[in-house]
């Protein structure tokens, strides 16, 4: 049993679709939630510098006490996981990973459409998903280039919103797909107009909730749970970007009120980048 924090990491707010599963199914777990918004987006960045800026982060939430720590990120976990349970390996380390496994099971027109970033599709553990997953589904791979930004800016609705959500459904609703695959953790967060775009007979896929079940089974099963009677969980937002600006993107997004703490990124005497506070 432990009272210690579970760490969230994202590029920027998009892991907070994460953060409310977790809090939801998770009620008494302490969250210290990181978003790395001096680098977002991540989508469009080399592997070798996403797991970079992965490693600093894990690093730091580490040295603050986490007892695990969710990669609310597809993008980070599809180039750096592997690294991170390599260096990490005293914690549970949970990824997340575009729901092709789910999706497959639930199509019927035989068609899944999956939104995420080229960092994503790119990465081995999408690859593998699909290898392993998709038998005769086709799935088809859709690049959402500036998507992320939509969200982190707080568009998720107007005419822009929904021009640039059109531009990126139309090719996989003109291959069949009747289930569609949020593969990046920023897209929940437009889900509703998703959905009526495409209507009421597709799915639209959020895997965040079976991520913080998992996580709940992983805590439960290493003995890292929250003790019966343990003290009201305490809730901490970090960001090396805007804290002001970051803290009222929470309020609107998660309806949290939280004064979030800045850092800002610098090297080590050793030369390496390191997260300390603002
Ligand atoms: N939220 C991140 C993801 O799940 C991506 C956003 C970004 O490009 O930074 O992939």
């Amino acid at each position: 049993m432990s009272a210690a924090p579970i760490g969230i990491f994202d590029s920027g707010v998009g892991g907070l679709s994460v953060w409310r599963q977790v809090v939801h199914h998770l009620p008494g777990e302490s969250v210290l939630y990181l978003a790395d918004q001096a680098h977002v987006p991540y989508g469009n960045r080399s592997a070798t510098e996403i797991q970079g800026h992965c490693l600093a982060i894990a690093d730091h939430l580490v040295q603050a006490g986490c007892k695990a720590i969710v990669v609310a990120c597809n993008t980070a976990s599809a180039v750096a996981l592997q690294p991170l349970r390599e260096r990490f390996s005293q914690l549970p380390i949970l990824g997340l990973e575009p729901a092709v496994k789910p999706a497959v099971g639930l199509t019927r027109s035989g068609v899944v459409g999956v939104m995420a970033t080229p960092a994503t599709f790119q990465g081995e553990l999408y690859r593998a998903t699909v290898g392993r997953c998709a038998g005769s589904v086709q799935v088809v791979e859709q690049v959402c280039i500036g998507l992320a930004d939509l969200v982190e800016r707080g568009q998720l609705e107007g005419p822009d919103c929904d021009a640039t959500l059109r531009r990126f459904l139309e090719p996989m609703l003109a291959a069949g797909a009747d289930t569609i695959v949020l593969g990046c953790t920023h897209y929940p967060f437009v889900i509703e107009a998703i959905r009526r775009l495409v209507g009421p007979g597709l799915a639209v896929l959020d895997p965040a909730p079976a991520v913080a079940r998992h996580l709940g089974e992983v805590l439960q099963q290493r003995g890292l749970g929250i003790e019966p009677g343990a003290a009201a969980p305490l809730h901490r937002f970090l960001t090396s970007g805007d804290a002001a600006a970051f803290d009222r993107a929470v309020a609107r997004l998660v309806g949290a009120d939280c004064r979030s703490q800045p850092l800002r990124w610098c090297r080590s005497p050793e030369g390496e980048a390191v997260l300390v506070p603002a």
